[in-house]
């Protein structure tokens, strides 16, 4: 449970009742909207950018479906929008910065559209230093919110379409979680689910579990409630998210964990896949590898994000796991499904990372051999324990390493990737590809493959002949 000044995660019957509010707010923003729209002769129009992971992709699927209830019409273009929301990222700087250089821009456009509404949410605003900036320097930003207030969006637009005058609302924790907004999907077929919100494993590079709060864990039953209603609205395949879906149970008194959960989602009727991001190595139990190999609705995909190869590092990270706790969980995991695809994340250039280090961390990407992996330069954040380290390592060394790690993951994947070459694989067809007469997919190892076919099969799973890899992905041939 979440409690940090005095915000707590409220009662069932609360949430049920803040959402019947929100729901009221939906109304009415649908009646300013359609006012609106009168007066200017033409529909409304919503944008959304998204920045960062798969958890703010599926909260935009929520801003995405309150605007399609309220009755805006959505847009990939932002300069002819009415209203632009940018749902921001603070993982690492360079997406700080991306925000600030597309302000500049949204900037020009409303002066040729004094009208335009201009909002910001995401993991971004939950940080003092970046709320105060825009509060001085952004003066063209109407509507500011955070992680903690998602779910009311629908009062913050009321609001914002009524006062025209800036709103900035920020919470320092969840008072209510956002399951029962719309949503609007933007895969038919597909869909994340959240499991559980924030963090609380506190890596010292890591500013996640500042923005994003304590872990909170979803009921099950809710969980699985959601998941009926996906299989019965068409959806396929569920992505279970979290920051670390391996501690999923942990706040809650059902003595259930995730391997139970992941068991009990697979036995939803007409879900047919099961994915899940992202494990933590140090609470990835055997439990869950025993559910995965039993259970072919499980992908064969886990990402197990490393960050360092070096058992120094690792300790200075906070990661309460070494190398060969590492290495041996990737032994159960082959040893229990030989063909699993493993994906990682790693940093390059943490404070105090030495050369000996990062050869550790080379020998490793070596050592596993990866079918992918997530490099990063180590970014300062400002508030995390490893932005006052000493020694922080100069950019020009840290990026030397970054290029020699890419070189070495781009082998390690290259041979990886091959491996499927002439076998067949069930495709989840996702969408037509640019060149014509293709469409792209997914395998149960998170592969992409290219494939002959038309529109008519997306959404569907067919079996695939993967006839050449390509590096990084397969040119197939569907299996009559
Ligand atoms: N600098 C660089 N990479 C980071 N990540 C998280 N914080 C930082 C940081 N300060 C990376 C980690 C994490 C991924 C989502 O982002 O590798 O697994
Ligand atoms: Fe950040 Fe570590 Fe939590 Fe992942 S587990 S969100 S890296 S603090």
């Amino acid at each position: 449970m979440s409690e940090k000044w005095g915000i707590q995660l409220r009662s069932d019957e609360e949430q049920n009742g803040e959402a019947a509010r929100q729901m009221e707010f939906v109304d009415e923003a649908r009646g300013l909207v359609a006012e609106l729209s009168e007066q200017m002769g033409r529909q409304l129009i919503s944008h959304i950018t998204t920045f960062g992971c798969q958890m703010n992709a599926r909260d935009s699927e929520k801003l995405r479906g309150i605007f399609a209830a309220a009755g805006f019409t959505d847009t990939d273009n932002e300069d002819e929008a009415d209203i632009v929301i940018y749902n921001t990222c603070t993982v690492r700087e360079n997406a700080d910065e991306h925000v600030y250089g597309r302000l500049g821009h949204l900037n020009s456009v409303k002066r040729k559209k004094p009208g335009m509404i201009i909002g910001l949410c995401g993991c971004m605003m939950q940080e003092q230093h970046v709320v105060e900036k825009i509060r001085k320097s952004y003066p063209f930003v109407d509507l500011i919110f955070g992680t903690h207030n998602l779910y009311a969006f629908p009062e913050l637009l009321v609001r914002t379409l009524k006062e025209k005058k800036r709103i900035i609302e920020i919470l320092e924790a969840t008072p209510y979680l956002p399951e029962s907004l719309p949503t609007e999907r933007k895969y038919p077929f597909k869909s994340g689910v959240n499991i559980m919100y924030g963090c609380n494993n506190f890596c010292t590079y890591c500013i996640v579990p500042y923005v994003r709060g304590r872990e909170i864990s979803r009921k099950s039953a809710d969980i699985i409630q959601e998941c009926e209603k996906l299989a019965a609205d068409g959806v396929r395949e569920v992505m279970l998210l979290g920051q670390n879906v391996n501690s999923y149970g942990k706040t809650l008194d059902e003595g259930i964990g995730f391997a139970g959960l992941l068991d009990a989602v697979c036995k939803v009727d007409g879900i047919d896949r099961v994915r899940f991001m992202t494990s933590h190595p140090k609470d990835l139990s055997d439990e869950l590898i025993d559910v995965m190999a039993g259970n072919p609705k499980v992908c064969r995909h886990m990402h197990l994000p490393v960050q360092s190869g070096s058992d120094r590092i690792l300790k200075m990270m906070n990661r309460h796991y070494d190398r060969e706790h590492y290495r041996m969980l990737v032994e159960n995991l082959r040893h229990a499904m030989p063909d699993i695809s493993l994906t990682t994340d790693i940093i390059v250039g943490f404070p105090g990372e030495t050369e000996e280090d990062f050869e550790d961390t080379l020998s490793l990407v070596r050592e596993v051999g990866f079918d992918s992996a997530y490099t990063f330069l180590y970014s300062v954040r400002t508030g995390t324990p490893a932005a006052k380290m000493e020694n922080q390592v100069p950019y020009d060394v840290a990026h030397a390493r970054f290029d020699r790690l890419l070189a070495e993951v781009k082998v390690s994947a290259e041979k990886m990737c091959s491996r499927f070459e002439g076998q067949v694989h069930n495709v989840l067809v996702e969408e037509k590809n640019r060149q014509p007469g293709l469409v792209t997919g997914r395998i149960s190892h998170n592969l992409v493959v290219h494939l002959t076919g038309d529109e008519s099969m997306i959404g569907q799973i067919v079996p695939v002949r993967l006839i050449q890899c390509k590096g990084f992905y397969y040119l197939g041939e569907p299996v009559r």
